[in-house]
């Protein structure tokens, strides 16, 4: 992989670096994304299950679900593309990590401040009294109760008409407009307020590279596009980055 002579300035420069991942930074590693073909959609209708209504109407079922997908991604293990995020962190002195995946692949593979947009997988939550549960048994077929309160328990998931995360949001769109690189990463940016985050940061003034194995909805956009798969392309950049900043 080719990087510019551009990036390569920005990134010997930069103070202050943030990135977006979506699905396709897992896709090496075996977690299926949600747009591409053979994608979480096509076997499910999202309306059917991520959201509160399905929930309310057979938890057993939604739950079960859920259930499902943590068996996935706890047999799964981060990829090069993962690692390598958590190695930017140290990087640079300013690093935002923004992520729309709940699959806890960035924590696995060491990454300490992430900024989880729609929830985490592996985090459940009491709907009356909001007591948190982590790391459920994936034997528990059936919704657990709270043990405090005998709430009902659901993932710590945004959900379809849900808001999103106020603070992290917040959060997500101030390490955007801070970032003088920005770093787009296997998402499709079809789905907002996540998508207008490397367009918050290319008005900033951010320097904005897309990672990806196709064009998305906002690549015409941005300053440099990187074309193939994330974990490999993030392996590479990593090596220019600690080369550029003289870093073992
Ligand atoms: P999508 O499934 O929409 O997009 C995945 C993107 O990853 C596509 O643009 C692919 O081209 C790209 N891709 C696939 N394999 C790749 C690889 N190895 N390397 C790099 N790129 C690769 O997933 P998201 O953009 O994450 O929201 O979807 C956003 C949100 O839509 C999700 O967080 C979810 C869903 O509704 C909620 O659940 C709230
Ligand atoms: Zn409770």
């Amino acid at each position: 992989m080719v990087f510019s002579e551009k990036l390569l300035q920005r990134l010997k420069d930069a103070e202050n670096v943030a990135v977006l991942t979506g699905a396709g930074v897992s896709a090496e590693s075996g977690v299926p994304t949600f747009r591409d073909p053979g994608g979480i959609w096509e076997k499910f209708r999202p309306e059917q299950l991520a959201n509160f209504e399905a929930f309310m109407n057979d938890p057993d079922f939604v739950w079960s679900w859920y259930q499902h997908r943590r068996e996935i991604m706890r047999e799964v293990k981060p990829n090069k593309g993962h690692i390598a995020l958590a190695e930017m962190e140290q990087v640079f002195p300013k690093f935002g990590l923004i992520t729309q995946n709940i699959d806890n692949l960035h924590f696995r593979a060491g990454s300490k401040k992430i900024i989880e947009l729609h929830g985490n997988i592996e985090r459940n939550f009491c709907m009356k009294c909001r007591t948190f549960y982590e790391e459920i048994d994936l034997s528990e077929k059936k919704v657990l109760k709270c043990e405090k309160c005998g709430g009902l328990i659901r993932p710590d998931v945004v959900w379809f008409g849900e808001m999103l995360p106020m603070n992290e949001l917040r959060i997500a769109e101030e390490s955007a407009a801070n970032a003088d690189v920005f770093f787009t990463i296997g998402t499709s940016a079809e789905v907002y307020p996540a998508a207008m985050l490397p367009i918050i940061a290319k008005r900033a003034g951010a320097y904005v590279v897309e990672i990806n194995t196709k064009p998305t909805a906002i690549s015409a956009e941005l300053d440099e596009i990187l074309t193939g798969k994330s974990g490999e392309i993030l392996a590479e950049l990593i090596t220019v980055m600690k080369s550029t900043r003289n870093l073992k």
